[in-house]
């Protein structure tokens, strides 16, 4: 009966000791261990990323930088760069904008909503670079973003290629 409370106590001291060290598992209680990919200066997740250094250029070309407003096009609107545009038009475009850009392409009539007519005005009076940008950012829940799928000569391609849209009389 001695050694049963003997041992009994042994066990509730360890299952104590247990239960403390337990604590410091699974940061229960987190003490910052110094691990070595701790020692260097990182951003930590949601902090903001420093501006762009003056005069950087973005390794894919005249693409925007962050706060610098639109791009200049770079691509002369010639006929290789038009008709380009056009077959990239044709696989990317049509099905929403329609062959002639007017916003009504085949699955148009299905979608909430409705795509720009590409002829009018509020489009073509806006810069070449405003068009790159929309482009390549597209419009949340509307339309989507080209940049992984089109290079940065498509997407001018596509701009210069927008620019020929007229209206039928
Ligand atoms: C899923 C259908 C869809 C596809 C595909 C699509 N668009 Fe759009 N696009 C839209 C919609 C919808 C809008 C209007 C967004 C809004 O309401 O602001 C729009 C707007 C635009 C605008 C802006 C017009 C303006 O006045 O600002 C441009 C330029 C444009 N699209 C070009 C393109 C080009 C070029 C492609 C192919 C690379 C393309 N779109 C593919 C649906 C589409």
């Amino acid at each position: 009966m001695r050694l049963f409370k003997q041992l009994l106590g042994v066990f509730a001291v360890l299952g104590v000791a247990f239960a403390v060290l337990s604590l410091f598992t699974f940061d229960v209680i987190k003490i910052d261990w110094v691990t070595f990919m701790e020692i260097q200066p990182a951003y930590k997740p949601m902090e903001n990323p420093l501006a762009v250094p003056a005069r950087s250029i973005p390794v894919e070309g005249p693409l925007s930088i962050p706060n610098m407003g639109a791009p200049e096009n770079p691509v002369a609107a010639d006929e290789v760069s038009i008709a380009r545009g056009r077959e990239l038009f044709m696989i990317n475009c049509q099905m929403c904008h329609g062959e002639g850009g007017q916003g009504n392409g085949p699955i148009a009539a299905n979608i909430v909503n409705k795509p720009a007519n590409l002829t009018l005005d509020v489009t073509q009076s806006k810069s070449d670079g405003s068009l790159f940008l929309t482009i390549s950012n597209g419009v949340l829940g509307r339309m989507p973003p080209m940049n992984e799928n089109l290079t940065v000569r498509d997407r001018w391609d596509l701009v210069n290629f927008i620019r020929t849209l007229v209206a039928p009389k």
